[in-house]
């Protein structure tokens, strides 16, 4: 592309920089000073997978160590014959039926993240992934005849900005706002609150249909339905029911959302087959580095089939996660350790369910989405595959924390059992019918990855500034470090790509200046 005047030439560095768009192919500089550096990556998950697969677009030489068998990391989907012994011994060995599946780590994709170009580039194709759904349900526990028993979320939904826009009216219409609201403001606002709300001339919510129907829907005829009675004001806003609504007003969390057709780790074994098997070790696990410096070269020692094995790179990329590599035999300088203790492991799960018969859909309309409740299951996500077919699984849990940590210390057989238990609380004794086989993720016990992902201290998953993670995201050495805890979009695919485009720029940078 350089010969034809399409990419930039290596005499031309400045541009090259500049034009260093790494997600399109064709670049970067293919060769510096007539001879392409060797890029050593630690780490085969999204970070690392990204690095190795925009280093070479560049021309560079890229080596990679997995520890696991497979790439993709935390971006694990089980299906038919995908076996895991976690660190307590248990192994399990899940048996979908063919084409069956559910992602036990990364699930769903804000269509804003850069996640989205790779599989087009890569030529994953995307389903859209139900991440609202009216008629999925809420369950909390409470004192009102709203709890203990599962309301549609449109029935929250209406009920809840129903009777805000009631009390805002009359609020207003009371002169409680005279002092923030001109008469313009007011008259368009009461207009905002009337169709927001759904309200009566009078500014009352008296129900709407919004909230559906009990049984079925209107019909031909005279079949008006019949809707659904509101809940009363102090019942609405006692019981709760409108917690989770603002859910999907976040910023990654907002529809459209999607996830690929067969399962997220389908990105990344298409990133490892386009970066080339020749360059992945897998069962490579790493067990040391140097990071080198001016006058020497950076390396990495490893096991591999029983046997030791030390390897020399130009740079190194360490796309591992933070607290595995304090375990490892390092020479990072004290600062940088002591930071890297600020990155703590959190806990979270999932418990996927085969049933022989899709009675979330037949029964009870429910078509991808989620169920949300505060008992420890947290929530159960269905399916967003395979629609109307004769079977599907059902994420029966997906929880995080303390509430994960319930399920964290119990036995595959124990996970399911509890899972069901209370799944039943929301859908009835069908949800312990027809279950033909399962299949549990528990990150803390998953090796390699020991965590769900981390939480900086004093920072959040969108927004980390500490001076420990600072210190974090800058090179030793000739060692750039990648990951999605090193980005503002921790937990998220977009943080570890991100991260691992950000290194391959410095990188660059760095070769190029
Ligand atoms: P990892 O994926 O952890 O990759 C690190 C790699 O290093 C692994 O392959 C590991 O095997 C390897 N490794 C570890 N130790 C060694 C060693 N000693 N030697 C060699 N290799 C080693 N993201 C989304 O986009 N959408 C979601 O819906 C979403 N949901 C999630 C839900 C859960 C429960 C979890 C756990 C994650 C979720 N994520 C989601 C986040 C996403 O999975 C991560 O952001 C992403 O996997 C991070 O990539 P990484 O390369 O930084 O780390
Ligand atoms: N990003 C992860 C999710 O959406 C945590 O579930």
């Amino acid at each position: 592309m350089s010969t034809l005047g399409m990419a930039p030439s290596v005499a031309d560095t400045d541009t090259a920089r500049q034009a260093f768009t790494p997600i399109r192919p064709g670049h970067l500089i293919d060769k510096v000073n007539g001879k392409a550096p060797k890029v050593l990556i630690l780490g085969g998950g999204p970070a690392g997978l990204v690095s190795a697969y925009e280093l070479q677009k560049g021309g560079y030489k890229v080596e990679i160590l997995e520890a696991r068998s497979r790439p993709g990391g935390r971006v694990r989907t089980a299906r038919k014959g995908v076996t895991e012994t976690d660190l307590d011994g248990e192994t399990q060995t899940c048996d979908f039926s063919p084409g069956h599946f559910y992602n036990v780590g990364a699930t769903r994709i804000p269509q804003h993240h850069i996640t989205v170009d790779y599989c087009r580039e890569l030529g994953v194709e995307l389903l859209a992934f139900g991440n609202q759904n009216a008629d999925s349900l809420v369950y909390y526990d409470g004192d009102t005849p709203l709890n203990n028993s599962p309301v549609t979320y449109r029935q929250a939904k209406a009920d809840t900005y129903g009777y805000v826009s009631e009390l805002l009216t009359k609020a207003m219409n009371n002169g409680a706002l005279d002092r923030e609201l001109s008469k313009d403001d007011k008259d368009a606002l009461s207009e905002f609150l009337s169709r927001f709300g759904d309200l009566s001339a009078l500014g009352a919510y008296k129900g709407s249909s919004r909230a559906g129907y009990v049984g079925a829907s209107p019909g031909a005829g005279l079949d008006y339905g019949e809707q659904r009675t509101p809940g009363a004001l102090s019942d609405v806003i006692q019981s709760g029911i409108g917690r989770n609504l603002s859910f999907e007003f976040g910023h990654d969390q907002a529809m459209m959302m999607f996830s690929p057709v067969g399962g997220m780790d389908r990105i990344y074994y298409r990133m490892a087959e386009a970066i080339g098997a020749n360059h992945i070790k897998y069962g490579a696990e790493v067990t040391g580095f140097s990071t080198g410096d001016n006058s020497s070269k950076p390396w990495a020692t490893y096991t591999r089939n029983g046997q030791e094995e030390k390897v020399e790179a130009d740079y190194i990329i360490c796309a591992l996660p933070p607290h595995l590599v304090l375990r490892l035999d390092t020479d990072l300088p004290k600062d940088l350790t002591t930071a890297l203790k600020e990155a703590k492991p959190f806990s979270s799960g999932k418990l996927g369910i085969e049933y022989s018969r899709r009675w979330w859909e037949e029964d009870q309309r429910i078509y991808g989405g989620a169920s949300n409740t505060d008992l420890a299951i947290e929530q159960i996500m269905y399916p967003y595959d395979h629609y109307n077919s004769d079977r599907g699984v059902v994420v029966a849990y997906y929880n995080n924390g303390d509430n994960h940590r319930e399920f964290e210390k119990l036995t595959h057989k124990e996970r399911l059992n509890k899972a069901v238990d209370l799944g039943k609380k929301i859908h009835g004794d069908e949800y312990g019918k027809n279950i033909s086989s399962s299949f549990s993720g528990c990150f803390m016990k998953t090796r390699y990855s020991e965590g769900a992902w981390v939480d900086w201290e004093g920072g959040s998953h969108s927004h980390n500034e500490s001076d420990a993670y600072k210190k974090a995201l800058k090179p030793v050495g000739r060692m750039y470090f990648a990951g999605d805890h090193l980005s503002n979009s921790i937990a998220w695919q977009q943080g570890a790509l991100e991260s691992g485009r950000a290194a391959v720029t410095a990188i660059h940078d760095r070769v190029t200046a």
